[in-house]
């Protein structure tokens, strides 16, 4: 289906066979799979569907099938069907019987959901850069097509290291695999490239097999139900939008804290860091929808058009701005990890200040930071708004910038705002109160479905509106690229004309906080400061 074909809000796809590359990896155990048992256990694929794991471990169909039993037991979100619960499935497709009810942890699926999911899986062993291996899976996909009748759509899923990308789609391409009486479509999982330079060639390297219209790719942030209801708020409620504007809004601010390290990933995030591996995709896709104008119509194209116009916009980072507009951190015990450099540089933390050279946004900073090991496991966007022009009654905390609301994207979803009121008694004397929506408490726990779930099923129905397109990559690549050589200008002073003095020295933050204090300066040099709406951790004073 063309691209501009598309509307948001998922129907039930048609029989089709999924096939994921890297199906021994864990994201294929913690999410991929678990996001498909929960489709089917709640109705939402149709009877008929395989899906076929490709990777090097030696599995065959039953070995592979319960090695990710366990990933289902534990990852899957399992929601109840009691009357009333928003989870239920679509019209017409009830929830089949014997499923859990339980809640997304905790919960166990039973062993009938379990045998009947499973049915559906299968195992092809090989080496990616074999050309066997792509003929043996065009046998299987063959044998799997004549099984079940409509299943010539066939939905490919790259979930292997990055660097395998483009061998992978050329073997699909010289087998193939491209093409099928039904669709064919691939997604491809994030980074897509780690540069301008490397993420066009990719995508030419992929459009050499495959039309625009066939390419998904993934940005787990766009399927998460709270990113999607920024659209919601802003395009479907008249109140905000006309406040939405340099004329009343201060500035913006965007968190993204995790508490964890990095684990056992250093061999991917030491080549990465976290501009490439969070703010490249994620924190640059929270910015645009914030910023974006209302689309013609919600169509994949125009809102990809829309969101193309905010990236076209961002005022590209001179090398002497990198100092005095990034900051770039390290969790102190970093190096210490298995598998990281003993003087590695690469930031765990970043901290930007972003420009959008438009009408609506000329002079509103974007104020953009994320990092991991920090105080906690958040993701926040706050628009502050501007201060009333003359003040008519004193503030108890003297706090300037009473009015900002929050779009609580995780963990605890909601929206946020936070405004002035008077203080029962004499006097008018103010004080900042909160009104506080939760789509736990009004929807349910389980009513949030995961990020993989829904994307999985959007590329199924063929909407690609929650995927990045090709030019959208591109443009958030031309953002960070001169970031990320300023902050490499220390290692290499003299390469690409770029100073020593265009790197912001290296920060180090103690696990546990919110970052180097640089952050915290980058704000304050303009009166302004770091705020949490939804994490009681940061609610200000
Ligand atoms: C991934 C990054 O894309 O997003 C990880 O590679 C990061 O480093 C993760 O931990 C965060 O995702 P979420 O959904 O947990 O906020």
């Amino acid at each position: 289906m063309p691209d501009d074909a598309s509307t948001l809000g998922a129907s039930r796809p048609s029989p089709a066979t999924i096939i994921i590359f890297g199906a021994s990896g864990d994201l294929t155990q913690r999410k991929l799979i678990p996001a498909l048992f929960t489709l089917d256990v709640e109705g939402h694929l149709p009877p008929e569907y395989a899906v076929i794991g490709v990777a090097r471990t030696d599995f065959d169909d039953e070995s592979f099938r319960e090695h990710l039993k366990a990933g289902v037991v534990e990852y899957a979100r399992l929601s109840g069907h009691a009357e009333g619960d928003t989870a239920t499935p679509q019209a017409g497709t009830p929830p089949r019987t014997g499923e859990a009810q339980a809640g997304p942890s905790g919960a166990t699926p039973t062993a009938e959901a379990l045998k009947r999911f499973s049915a559906h899986l299968h195992y092809c062993c090989g080496d990616y850069d074999d050309p066997g291996l792509y003929r043996t899976l065009a046998q299987r996909i063959a044998e799997l097509d004549q099984e079940c009748q409509s299943c010539e759509k066939h939905l490919f899923y790259l979930a292997t290291p990055p660097p395998l990308y483009s061998m992978i789609v050329s073997q699909l391409g010289a087998a193939g695999l491209n093409h099928s009486a039904g669709y064919v479509r691939i997604i491809i999982e994030k980074p897509f490239g780690r540069d301008l330079a490397s993420a066009q060639a990719l995508n030419n390297q992929v459009h050499e097999v495959f039309d625009e219209s066939q390419i998904y790719r993934i940005d787990h942030y766009l399927g998460k139900e709270t990113v999607q209801n920024i659209l919601a708020f802003r395009f479907a409620n008249a109140i905000f939008e006309p406040i939405w504007n340099r004329n009343y809004v201060d500035h913006v601010q965007i968190t993204a804290g995790e508490t964890v390290g990095v684990g056992q990933r250093a061999g991917y995030y030491e080549g990465a860091g976290v501009l490439r591996d969070v703010f490249q995709n994620h924190l640059l896709q929270l910015m645009t929808l914030t910023a974006i104008e209302p689309p013609a119509a919600f169509s994949a194209q125009f809102l990809r058009d829309e969101k193309v116009k905010v990236l076209q916009a961002v005022r590209p980072m001179k090398p002497e701005e990198v100092p005095t507009s990034t900051v770039r951190g390290q969790y102190r015990t970093y190096r210490d990890e298995p598998g990281v450099a003993s003087g590695s540089t690469t930031a765990t933390f970043g901290a930007l200040r972003l420009h959008v050279d438009n009408w609506r946004w000329q002079g509103v900073p974007f104020y953009l930071r994320a990092g991991k090991l920090l105080a906690a496991k958040v993701t926040e966007i706050t628009v502050q708004f501007k201060d009333v022009p003359h003040k008519l009654f004193p503030q108890a905390h003297g706090a300037p910038h009473a009015n900002f609301l929050t779009f609580c994207i995780q963990p605890d979803e909601g929206v946020y705002l936070r405004f002035e009121t008077k203080m029962p008694g004499a006097g008018m004397r103010m004080r900042s109160v909160e009104m506080n929506f939760r789509f736990g408490d009004e929807f349910g726990q389980a009513a949030l479905p995961e990020a993989y779930e829904r994307l999985l099923l959007d590329a199924m129905t063929g909407d690609a509106s929650l995927f990045a397109r090709a030019d959208e990559i591109e443009l958030s690549w031309q953002i960070v690229d001169p970031i990320q050589a300023g902050w490499a200008a220390e290692a290499a002073p003299i390469s690409a004309g770029w100073r020593v003095d265009s790197a912001p020295p290296l920060e180090f933050y103690e696990q546990g906080t919110w970052g180097p204090l640089a952050a915290d300066r980058l704000l304050a040099q303009s009166g302004r400061h770091w705020r949490l709406g939804c994490s009681s951790a940061g609610r200000p004073g």
